[in-house]
């Protein structure tokens, strides 16, 4: 079958298209026939080498999948089901989604809710997810939309985008940060009231500065969580997922211990199997699926490479879906 593989021979770093046998794939109590993986940031650190994501080689990346199960020993899981993964290290240490077929632990899978495909799932991915559990994390720590604007940073981005579907869909006024001025129509498109350039937020600023935001979505780190954090109203909760500025995080505890404010940091990766339903159940009743199919490209298994510098350049938009079987 068809899978991507990285591979690294003293200190010569490569990934391409090959071909792998099912009697290669590691050990595990599911084997999924994958419909779709996805594109997600860490995907493309994993495909350049551009960071150490990538913990065991030969790796077939790929973070993500969503397809049915072939052949199932795990007492949750029958042959027939259809599953999404995020995460657990998948893609990383453990083959993952950029293959035709997947062998995976079952304590790994989630039953894919009714109301998406396969494509569906995909075109939110780890991404989507991420961005579904940032909005868990406001919610849990009592903001509401009455209380204030919330700023979404990476807006262009994969979590950026569907945060900004969600938040909006939920009643939430959303303030979207881009370095990209001409996607403010794709932007408004998804529900944001108003965009700023993101170079507003990107220098080094003030330990504190006038209150703006009731809370935020962040997928950038470094200076502009810092900033974020500094312009936080009081008693406003800021969660953090990202680091596509720097995973750097030069500021002082002035928002914290003078206005209260929460730093709340958000894992896809290990989540808990619950939060992680709860999160694909809040997907399904909360995401506006136009909007999903707005923000998503189709790639096949053999774009992948060529794809990946460029979204670690910032230059693909929302999410990227990759058809392993085209
Ligand atoms: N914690 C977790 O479990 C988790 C899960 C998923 C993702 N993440 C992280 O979240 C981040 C976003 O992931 P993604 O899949 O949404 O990636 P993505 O689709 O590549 O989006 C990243 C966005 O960040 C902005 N950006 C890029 N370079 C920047 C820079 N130097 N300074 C400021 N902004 C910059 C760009 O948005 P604009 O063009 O709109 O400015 C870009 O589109 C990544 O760091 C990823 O590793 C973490």
């Amino acid at each position: 079958m068809k899978a991507i593989l990285v591979t690294k021979d003293e200190d010569k770093y490569g990934a391409e298209l090959g071909e792998v046998n099912e009697s290669d794939l590691p050990e595990g109590d599911v084997t999924v026939q994958v419909d779709y993986s996805t594109l997600n940031y860490k995907d493309s650190l994993a495909i350049t080498g551009a960071s150490p994501v990538v913990r065991k080689f030969p790796m077939v990346p790929g973070i993500d999948l969503a397809g049915t199960v072939d052949d199932s020993s795990h007492a949750e899981f029958k042959a027939g089901d259809r599953v999404v993964l995020n995460g657990w290290g998948v893609g990383e240490g453990h083959w993952g989604g950029y293959a035709q077929k997947a062998r995976l632990k079952g304590d790994w899978l989630i039953p894919l809710p009714e109301t998406f495909s396969t494509k569906q799932a995909m075109a939110i991915g780890t991404a989507g997810y991420t961005a579904m559990l940032c909005v868990l994390g406001l919610e849990k720590n009592g903001v509401t939309p009455d209380q204030g604007e919330i700023v979404v940073t990476g807006a262009a981005g994969g979590v950026g985008s569907v945060a900004i579907s969600l938040l909006a869909k939920l009643g939430y006024t959303v303030i979207a940060s881009t370095g990209r001025a001409n996607e403010a129509d794709y932007l408004k498109g998804l529900g944001a009231s108003d965009i700023i350039d993101r170079n507003e937020l990107s220098e080094k600023g003030r330990p504190l500065g006038k209150e703006r935001w009731a809370g935020a979505v962040d997928a950038v780190g470094s200076h502009t969580l810092a900033n974020i954090c500094a312009t936080t109203k009081y008693g406003g909760v800021v969660t953090a997922c990202g680091l596509a500025q720097g995973f750097d995080f030069p500021a002082t505890v002035m928002p914290f211990i003078l206005r209260g404010v929460t730093l709340a940091g958000i894992d896809s990766v290990m989540c808990p199997k619950p939060r992680r339903i709860e999160a694909w159940n809040r997907l399904a009743a909360d995401l506006n699926l136009d909007h999903i199919e707005a923000m998503t490209s189709e790639i096949s298994l053999a774009d992948v490479v060529a794809t990946a510098p460029k979204q670690l350049e910032g230059q693909t938009r929302g999410r990227i879906v990759v058809d392993v079987n085209a």
